[in-house]
């Protein structure tokens, strides 16, 4: 998102159906249409230097050469980082334009909020890492290629990614890192919610258990269920017991789709539903039902999801449709009434729907 996207009032619109859609964005055309054309297309084609340099920026270094509040000179930076002093200089003065970097009154450079984010390690260094990988990168180039034959073209056959990442644990654990940012910024807001009627919440396909942790935190008397692929609840684990709550969540090596469902008052289904085709999603939503229908008329299932927008209006969730369609065989953001339908071929009713940060919505769904 760009500082001129974030400055943007960003009010709902109704959609024909009564579906409210999400933070949907009515100036984005407008804007366009104001550029001329060579503006509007080399706009969007200059995204790739942006990421190019993010991903230079990183790679050199340059974050991890300055503390917080530390200042260095341009050569003082191409020397610790090992680089060309004039290319340095250059690199930084676009940098800093680009925010990143911010300067005293001698000119030195230090790191903005933006910088500080991309210290190796951190969350978007992982994002980072992850939208820069050869899969990522060659699933985008590809997409031409996935439109023509209907299947992601970088997946050498595979229907998800997900097989791929569990190959290459570094990559995987950027992977969760990456999930694990966009999760913490929708966390805070979904554990500001009531927990009243709630006493075990089960999270399926709960990544490393960045939403169970902060619902918990917040609520002690939950209890928790954590259903995750086997590569990757060694990680959860890790994780959780850094955040003290490994005791409070009961980890599940599982398969969300083919697995029953253990009961629960309210099941999770944070960034899943997007990643399959509506078969799958089918097969995952009856087994959540059962559990409901288990767990008693009092129990609610979460959908956290990007709704697209009504047509011709740009939200997060259009780029991020393209992303799955490169990636997933059968990914896809889908429109609110998209949601509705395919949760009352489920059995299911969506009762709720809610803002969340991001253009994120929260559906709440209960047995029909
Ligand atoms: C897009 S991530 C979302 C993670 C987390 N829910 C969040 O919102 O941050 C999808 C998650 O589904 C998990 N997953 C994929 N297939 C699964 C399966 N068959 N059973 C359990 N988890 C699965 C992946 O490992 C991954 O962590």
């Amino acid at each position: 998102m760009s500082v001129d996207d974030r400055d943007m009032p960003a009010p709902s619109v109704e959609d024909p159906t009564g579906a409210r859609q999400i933070d949907a964005d009515p100036f984005a055309a407008a804007r366009l249409q104001a550029l001329t054309t060579q503006e509007a297309i080399q706009q969007m084609t200059g995204a790739d230097m942006r990421q190019h340099a993010l991903k230079a920026f990183s790679t050199l270094g340059i974050a991890d050469s300055l503390d917080d509040d530390e200042f260095r000179t341009s050569d003082e930076l191409a020397e610790i980082c090992q680089a060309e002093p004039q290319m340095m200089a250059r690199f930084l003065y676009a940098m800093h334009a680009r925010g990143v970097l911010t300067t005293d009154e001698h000119g030195r450079y230090g790191l903005t909020s933006l910088g500080q984010a991309l210290r190796s390690g951190g969350a978007m260094w992982a994002a980072l890492g992850v939208i820069t990988s050869p899969l990522w990168q060659q699933a985008g180039d590809n997409l031409a290629a996935t439109i023509c034959t209907g299947h992601p073209h970088a997946l050498n056959g595979e229907e998800t990614p997900y097989p791929l990442l569990a190959a290459h644990p570094g990559l995987a654990g950027m992977f969760d890192t990456f999930m694990s940012s966009r999760t913490t910024g929708l966390a805070a807001t979904l554990a500001a919610r009531s927990f009243a009627g709630f006493r075990t919440v089960a999270d399926l396909g709960g990544g490393d258990g960045t939403l169970l942790a902060a619902l918990l935190t917040a609520h002690e008397h939950l209890d928790s269920i954590l259903i995750e692929q086997a590569d990757v609840t060694a990680r959860t684990e890790h994780r959780l017991i850094e955040r003290g709550l490994a005791g409070r969540v009961e980890i599940i090596a599982g398969d969300i789709f083919n697995d029953p469902c253990p009961a629960a008052d309210l099941i999770i289904l944070s960034s899943i539903l997007h990643n399959w085709d509506d078969p799958t999603n089918l097969r995952l939503l009856s087994n959540a039902r059962q559990a409901m229908l288990s767990a008693g008329p009092h129990a609610k299932l979460w959908i956290v999801e990007v709704p697209l927008p009504v047509p011709g209006i740009h939200n997060h969730g259009i780029d991020l449709d393209l992303r799955m369609m490169s990636l997933f065989a059968g990914g896809q953001e889908r429109t609110m009434p998209q949601y509705y339908d395919l949760l009352a071929r489920a059995g299911l009713k969506i009762i709720d729907v809610s803002p969340l940060p991001s253009d994120h919505a929260l559906m709440i769904a209960m047995v029909n």
